[in-house]
């Protein structure tokens, strides 16, 4: 991620390559905002009448460019449409300033001008959708790249007041939106590493590293202290690899706290189905099936930088699933921490095997509310795809919290319900459960259904983001690989109940 500056000062005088101004559209033609038509009076040309002149009409990420003649320190200004002015939001607002930062890749520096008229909402939520956007948009992810030819990133980008707006409080949303930027970039980071590089023990090394930046405490409990603990989900799904699994704990706990929040994540850091083998092509992702625990790790260690009210523990389940000599079998039991026993009937159904120990290992810490994230079945791309996670849990105000956190975030997040006739699917006739309920049939509300099992009746939620952790990338902020989804969901709700 390039690094990021709040500049007060006039976008002419930004020592800048390139300056973004938006715009916005009403029916066939672009309505520029204050701050471009300023620019335009500036520069000494007709803003609307160049724009015109380039067909530009103010839809969503298009990018009109104007040169500056040497009237200002940047030689040039891109003009985004956010589109029509009825349909904005922040997340608009967002993906304009990803698109921003997008064209901008080939230059070493960018100023986006936070607009203070074409959206009615606070001026620090309009400049940390800016800067999330920004940066979000300019993500690279290089470290196993040799050559930088094929993924020019931006040095600098700088967020300045624009017209209308109050200084303090762009600032304001400016440093809110660097920290939930850093974050969503860190766990995008965790999540495109290669599986080889990011082993149960590496990654439990590199979280630790992560959260000791942010002053978050660290317990790593290795394969001996797990089998000494009664973690037998996490040691059968290990137990194939010749990289033992690892269960991190993760404290923020500041003074005068309201509340006690307990995250939890699944670190599938590669997952091959185990002996239940998966096809070639449905492993190609499968890198990201820890993005549940990355998540955890961006969201706590932003709330700590943010230095949010609100207890949290966070709990990282890694494992590798791994087909070998030494895996488990199907039709293998295995007891998990609350002494729940487990059937295996499929080892690729095994991130419901880690997260029971996990949940069940912070249901004793007694928390106010348990949340867990997990790429957990590929019936939830089926049902909601790459833009909206499932949602299920036990506390209707734990759910629509979530949901309103996830709105105003900007992130996909629809509820499932929790058929409670369903649980009969995870019948074993030898162990409590088994691990997979009936082929083809609500795949997703199954798994969740299995969770349950595990949360000692506290009030819990579970979101399923199989699809949208990871995919081909958009036209917006989302490059190809990692999108660090729902981190920025997880950090809103946290900020609502600090
Ligand atoms: N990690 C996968 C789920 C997944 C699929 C994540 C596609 C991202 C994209 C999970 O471990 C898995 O294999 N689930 C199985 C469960 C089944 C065997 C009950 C699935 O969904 O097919
Ligand atoms: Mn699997
Ligand atoms: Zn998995």
């Amino acid at each position: 991620m390039p690094t990021l500056h709040y500049t007060k000062t006039a976008p002419t005088s930004a020592k800048v390559d390139t300056l973004a101004v938006f715009a916005t559209k009403s029916g066939k033609t672009a309505v520029p905002a204050a701050d471009a038509v300023a620019l335009g009076m500036a520069l000494e040309v007709d803003v609307a009448a160049e724009l015109e002149a380039l067909g530009f009409d103010g839809t969503l990420g298009a990018v009109g460019r104007i040169t500056t003649r040497g009237k200002a320190k940047a030689t040039v200004v891109l003009v985004i449409g956010l589109g029509e002015r009825e349909s904005l939001n922040l997340e608009t607002i967002r993906r304009g300033a990803g698109v921003a930062a997008r064209n901008a890749a080939r230059v070493d520096s960018l100023a986006v001008v936070v607009p203070g008229d074409v959206i009615d909402a606070e001026d620090a939520d309009v400049a940390q959708a800016v800067t999330e956007g920004a940066a979000l948009g300019s993500y690279t992810f290089r470290e196993f790249r040799s050559t930088d030819d094929d993924s020019p990133t931006l040095g600098a980008i700088s967020v300045l007041p624009g017209q209308g707006t109050t200084a303090a409080a762009v600032k304001r949303g400016f440093t809110t939106g660097e920290i939930i930027a850093g974050a969503v970039a860190a766990t995008r980071d965790l999540v495109n590493t290669p599986p080889q590089a990011k082993r149960p023990p590496a990654l439990a090394d590199a979280i630790e590293e992560l959260a000791k930046m942010a002053g978050v405490k660290v317990k790593i409990m290795d394969d001996k202290a797990l089998e000494k603990g009664g973690f037998g989900g996490l040691i059968g799904v290990g137990q194939g690899s010749a990289h033992g699994p690892r269960l991190v704990e993760l404290s923020y706990s500041p003074s005068r706290a309201k509340g006690h929040v307990t995250l939890v994540g699944k670190g599938i850091t590669f997952d091959t189905g185990g002996i239940s083998l998966k096809p070639s092509n449905s492993m190609m992702t499968m890198k990201s099936d820890m993005s549940g625990a990355a998540a955890v790790v961006g969201a706590i260690t932003a709330a700590a930088k943010l230095g949010l009210k609100v207890k949290i523990t966070g709990l990282c389940a890694l494992a590798e699933n791994m087909p070998s000599g030494t895996a488990t079998r199907v039709s293998d039991v295995l007891t998990h921490r609350n002494g729940t026993t487990s059937e295996i009937m499929n080892t690729d159904a095994e991130g419901r095997l880690v997260l029971a120990d996990a949940l069940a290992y912070g249901a004793e810490g007694k928390p106010d509310v348990m949340i867990d994230i997990a790429t957990l079945t590929g019936a939830q791309v089926v049902a909601l795809g790459n833009k909206v996670s499932g949602l299920l849990g036990t506390d209707k105000e734990l759910v629509q919290a979530l949901l309103g956190a996830a709105e105003d975030a900007g992130e996909g997040l629809w509820e499932l319900p929790l058929v409670a006739d369903y649980r009969e699917h995870l019948k074993s006739t030898v162990a409590d459960l088994k691990n997979i309920g009936k082929a083809g049939e609500a795949g997703t509300i199954v798994a969740a259904l299995y969770l349950k099992e595990f949360t000692d009746g506290l009030p819990w939620a579970h979101l399923d983001i199989a699809g949208p952790s990871f995919g081909d990338g958009d036209n917006f902020y989302n490059a190809p690989g990692a999108t660090g989804a729902p981190v920025r969901t997880l950090i809103r709700y946290l900020q609502q109940r600090a």
